[in-house]
């Protein structure tokens, strides 16, 4: 993604991108000659927003591409993303004049993007050259980013079990001089985590929890805690297939926390950054947890199961009460929570929860400037009582049966295990793109944690 990028003074020879309103089309038309004013029209190129045309030059190469956009601007922020797929092998070039050469860019980029783990490169890319005053290292740091979530997301669960997503996120820190900790099998349930043990014991792949740190210890603490289910089989409540066959995503939000801390690392933002995760796997075997089981949890609450399959806010729940332990300045977590969010709100627009209403302007705000959606969801309290239990402290799922509110629900479940934080927030991503769109290859996505770079860069700036 990021070699998709370069410079234009590091290019001798590339192909110059146009930028074309309906209207002015004939006059780019006129400049470029006769050649390219009958290719147009022989092949219906009208400028029309987001479509694009090669013309070629006199001698048959390819002399320029025009490319439709408003009299205001690209028609969306990601438009030029299309090219990065159908163009030739090639170097290109934004003209001089191309308008918002940033976003442009970083569509073209995010486009480029191909999980690679498991086929040979086919070698062919393509290249965009923009002009020298585009800040190509920021964008690099979120293009490094974004591929890291996308990578961890895609790559399927037999390469991508408890431990090797805990290798990722010590290997993420170590290389960015940051240390931490992992707490492994039996030492969770020493440790006092019983629901993170509970859930990830029935795996042949020892349940885990990651724990590392980075940055000044004085600093502000924000604190990333990811869902991190390897895949999620939905444990003794299994799963049918249809609804089974991407939950190799289930550690989505620990993905993203990961692409967020890459960034918040290399842009070596001021903060204390902790990064928790619970890896674990849902599995069925004979010493599962059952519905009907009472857990006990960290946070000292005795929380009754109603369905194996609602296990993330099990192993999350352990998670944000230590996050919680050290009061941090900010506390977020990210998980593939629920279908109901998805059902909600569709896949590309995540809720998030938060009761700091000025955490929550400035997130809805940042969303929209970076092209990152988000929706705000409520922690509606009067729902609390959905989670009661005649013998538990609390349930897990909303036992009345009805399937009302199910990724409010969650929220609340979550929210009885942070006290201390001076914000919270938990967004509950899908994690994936379904099919196509600009700036979203299908397969794994990231989502929300360039908006909340933008964020925690501008709440924690060096002042
Ligand atoms: N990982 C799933 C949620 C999920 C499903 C996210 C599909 C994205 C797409 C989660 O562990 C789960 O299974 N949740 C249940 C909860 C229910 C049993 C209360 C759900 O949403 O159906
Ligand atoms: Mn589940
Ligand atoms: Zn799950």
């Amino acid at each position: 993604m990021r070699e998709s990028l370069v410079r234009k003074s590091d290019v001798s020879a590339s192909t110059p991108i146009i930028a074309v309103t309906q209207a002015g089309l004939p006059e780019v038309l006129a400049g470029l000659g006769e050649a390219a004013a009958s290719w147009c029209e022989v092949h219906d190129f009208t400028g029309k927003a987001s479509t694009h045309q090669l013309v070629p030059g006199l001698n048959g190469e390819g002399a320029a591409v025009l490319f439709g956009v408003e009299e205001s601007g690209l028609s969306h922020p990601f438009a030029l993303g299309g090219l990065a797929k159908s163009l030739p092998a090639g170097d290109y070039s934004l003209a001089d004049d191309f308008p918002d050469q940033e976003q442009a860019a970083l569509g073209f980029a995010l486009s480029a993007y191909r999980f690679e783990r498991y086929v040979t490169p086919s070698g062919k890319s393509r290249r965009l050259a923009v002009s020298d005053d585009v800040d190509l290292g920021r964008i690099g740091v979120i293009l490094d980013g974004v591929q890291l979530a996308r990578d961890l997301i895609n790559t399927p669960a037999n390469d991508m079990g408890p431990e090797d997503l805990a290798r990722a996120i010590e290997e993420l820190f170590a290389a960015n001089g940051g240390t931490g900790r992992v707490v492994v099998g039996k030492d969770l349930l020493t440790e006092n985590f019983p629901m993170v043990h509970a859930v990830g014991r029935a795996s042949s792949r020892a349940p885990r929890l990651a724990d590392y740190t980075w940055g000044e210890e004085d600093a502000p603490k924000v604190t990333l805690v990811g869902k991190g289910v390897i895949f999620d089989t939905g444990g003794l409540n299994l799963k049918p297939g249809s609804s089974m066959a991407l939950m190799k995503k289930d550690m989505g939000g620990a993905a993203n926390v990961l692409g967020l801390a890459s960034m918040i690392m290399a842009a070596k933002l001021p903060v204390r950054l902790r990064v928790i995760v619970p890896c674990v796997e849902n599995a069925v075997s004979g010493n599962s947890f059952r519905p009907g089981d009472i857990l006990q949890s960290r946070k000292g609450l005795s929380v009754e199961i109603g369905n194996t399959d609602a296990e993330g806010r099990l192993v999350l729940g352990d998670a944000l009460a230590l996050a919680d332990e050290e009061s941090p300045e900010l506390l977020v977590d990210m998980a593939t929570l629920t279908g109901a969010a998805r059902v909600a709100l569709g896949p590309d627009l995540p809720p998030f929860y938060t009761d700091d209403e000025e955490l929550a302007e400035d997130i809805a705000v940042m969303a929209e400037a970076a092209t990152d959606p988000l929706w705000r969801m409520p922690l509606w309290q009067p729902y609390m009582k959905y989670l009661d239990s005649k013998i538990a402290d609390i349930n897990h799922i909303n036992t009345t049966g009805a399937g009302f509110a199910g990724s409010v629900t969650a929220a609340l479940f979550l929210s009885r295990f942070v006290e201390n934080a001076q914000s919270w927030v938990h967004f509950d991503i899908f994690g994936w793109t379904p099919a196509e769109k600009p700036g979203k290859p299908s397969g794994g996505e990231a989502q929300g944690i360039r908006c909340l770079f933008d964020l925690i860069s501008d709440r924690f700036a060096n002042k």
